[in-house]
């Protein structure tokens, strides 16, 4: 069981000397193998949690648990996927796909067959010997992905992982995460401002409220999805048409909307802390 449990997570951060709560009672969790996404107004705390699940930052108070167990430090078990690359420019394609694979302690032949059917799953041949800068935006994020994948990780945690692309690259990744969750399904926590992109690829999409980040609700897309059949439909434009999709998209924009913030405001929360 590879579920990931929020229970009254909250997290202040220090600036300037004074303490700022940035997440307030965060409580969701992402059941073994489902897709939950997460929206919310900028600065709400998105990233944070993310980091939190993958064990590069921790709760001020509550607790955050993967299988069960709470989270102490990053695990080959979990695979990050940030909105920057993060490849290394001076490795080939192969070379950063095979990165996470050797820590692992495969043998060669094993690891080069792995690697193969991720380059051809995220339609990369021909460029393993490329360098990232000899690539484009949309590739090298096929290759940031394929680097998760190979590890097989029973979770997957995505910050906005398509935010850097154009429309079209967008788009085609999009259904190409999707055939990917179908063909292996994994447990992922998604983070995305596109709310499209989150009714479309999630079973569940959490919205979050502004700074103190608190979760406004919690909608559950994967009943819509499975009772009007979205999945009949190849392509991505077609599913985004149907009422049933618009009807989710617009609850959810509403909410946000109701949650940005005047510039007034912002002045007043930068000059009063919390404590
Ligand atoms: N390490 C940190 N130290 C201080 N403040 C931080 C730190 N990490 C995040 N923050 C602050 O916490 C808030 C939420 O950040 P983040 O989780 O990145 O939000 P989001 O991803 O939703 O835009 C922001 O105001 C950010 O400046
Ligand atoms: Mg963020």
């Amino acid at each position: 069981m590879s579920d990931i449990a929020f229970d009254e997570v909250s997290r202040v951060f220090e600036r300037d000397g004074r303490d700022f709560l940035t997440l307030d009672r965060i409580t969701f969790n992402v059941r073994d193998r489902e897709f939950v996404a997460i929206v919310g107004p900028s600065g709400c705390g998105k990233t944070t949690c993310l980091r939190m699940a993958a064990g590069l930052e921790f709760p001020t108070s509550g607790r955050v648990t993967v299988g069960g167990r709470a989270v102490t430090a990053p695990g080959p078990d979990r695979a990050v996927v940030f909105q920057q690359f993060a490849l290394f420019p001076w490795k080939t394609v192969h070379e950063n796909i095979d990165f996470g694979l050797r820590g692992k302690g495969l043998p060669e032949p094993t690891r080069r067959d792995r690697i193969a059917r991720q380059v051809e799953l995220m339609g990369l041949q021909g460029y393993e010997s490329a360098y990232p800068h000899q690539l484009s935006g949309g590739m090298q994020q096929r290759v940031a992905i394929a680097r998760s994948y190979v590890l097989d990780p029973d979770v997957l945690l995505m910050d906005e992982p398509f935010g850097a692309l154009d429309a079209q690259t967008r788009i085609v990744m999009q259904e190409e995460l999707i055939k990917l969750s179908r063909v292996n399904p994994r447990t992922v926590l998604f983070i995305t401002h596109a709310v499209d992109e989150a009714v479309y690829l999630a079973d569940r999409v959490v919205v979050m409220t502004r700074r103190p980040g608190r979760i406004r609700e919690i909608v559950d897309v994967a009943p819509v999805r499975n009772a009007q059949d979205w999945n009949r439909h190849d392509r991505t434009e077609e599913v985004m048409d149907q009422e049933s999709f618009v009807h989710l998209r617009t609850h959810i924009w509403r909410m946000l909307r109701g949650e940005q913030q005047t510039d007034d405001e912002k002045t007043l929360e930068t000059t009063g802390g919390l404590t």
